[in-house]
């Protein structure tokens, strides 16, 4: 099967997401490319039997860029008798509440009228780039976990067995609403500003994927097209950059995803507790069920 994976990651969790998921594919005999977002040029998708949709959750919704993305895709209207071409979707989220389910929804409604039918989606719980850091512990588990998850998701893909996730009531609402930060964004976006501790290195600018930052007099400039990414603050090497209204969530610096040490406290022990239990025991059910079943088929 020729596969491809359109994704958006603002600081690199979607990223590795997205390359395992390409790893896992092509080690069952696929073709499998990978398509970062924005574009460098036009992809024409229909010389794929399989398209992928990547994106890390932002306020319960996809990211602008990837909706925007979607909405660039030729429209086309399935005939009766056709069957129309798959397509799949995976997100990452520094929690898993069953509430950011509901993100897919308008990606999906888009992908439809393109003639994609979006028949599985997944959820993979990776550190927070904003609201708070994730310990080093948590990281390097919440990565392990995707990394035996992603393998058999992409085999339940590739046998064609249906995966979506039930979303709440009201859930299309709820997303419509929260679609605020989209504009948001804009506005939250144009109030960042680098503090005089910046070395106008310009990183943020030649990494910003909405081409938003400038360099003016060796210090960047925030323009109005932020799509609150995080990756200028994120990777700045100087902390510096601060991020208006969202400063209290700014989260700062590459997850190393080595091990750390289990009794790190960051101060958040309680958040979303019983969310976290679930996702890392349902999680952990499918991975022994799959590893049962594939001992079961060696004997
Ligand atoms: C503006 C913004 C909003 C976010 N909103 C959510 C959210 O609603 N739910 C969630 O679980 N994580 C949220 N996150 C965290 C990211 O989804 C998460 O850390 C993701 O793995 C980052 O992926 P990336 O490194 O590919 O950008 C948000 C992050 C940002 C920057």
């Amino acid at each position: 099967m020729n596969i491809a994976i359109f994704y958006f990651s603002g600081t690199g969790n979607t990223r590795m997401v997205a390359r395992k998921y390409c790893e896992s594919f092509t080690a069952n005999g696929n073709l499998c490319t990978l398509f970062e977002l924005p574009l460098k040029r036009q992809i024409d998708i229909t010389e794929f039997d399989l398209v992928g949709f990547g994106y890390p959750i932002h306020s319960f919704n996809a990211p602008q860029i990837v909706l925007q993305f979607a909405k660039t895709l030729p429209k086309r209207k399935i005939k009766k008798i056709e069957t129309p071409k798959r397509a799949f979707i995976f997100k990452s989220s520094g929690e898993p509440v069953k509430m950011s389910r509901v993100s897919s929804l308008k990606l999906t409604d888009i992908l439809k009228k393109r003639g994609l039918y979006v028949a599985n989606e997944y959820q993979y719980v990776m550190p927070y780039n904003m609201i708070f850091r994730h310990t080093d512990h948590q990281a390097y588990v919440m990565w392990e976990t995707a990394k035996k998850l992603i393998p058999l998701d992409c085999a339940e893909i590739l046998k064609g067995t249906e995966r979506r996730e039930e979303k709440m009531p009201l859930g299309r609402f709820l997303a419509w609403v929260l679609r605020i930060e989209h504009g948001g964004a804009h506005i939250i976006g144009a109030g960042y500003k680098a503090t005089d501790e910046c070395i106008g290195c310009g990183m943020c600018a030649n990494n910003c994927p909405a081409d938003n930052i400038k360099m003016k007099d060796g210090k960047p400039n925030f323009g109005n097209k932020c799509l609150i990414c995080a990756r200028c603050s994120f990777n700045c090497p100087k902390d510096c950059i601060k991020i208006g209204l969202l400063n209290g969530w700014r989260v700062h610096g590459a997850y190393s995803f080595k091990d750390g040490d289990p009794n790190e406290k960051n101060g958040h022990e309680n958040y979303c507790k019983k969310a976290y239990a679930r996702y890392f025991r349902q999680a952990e059910e499918r991975i022994s069920a799959a590893q049962t079943g594939s001992k079961n088929n060696d004997n």
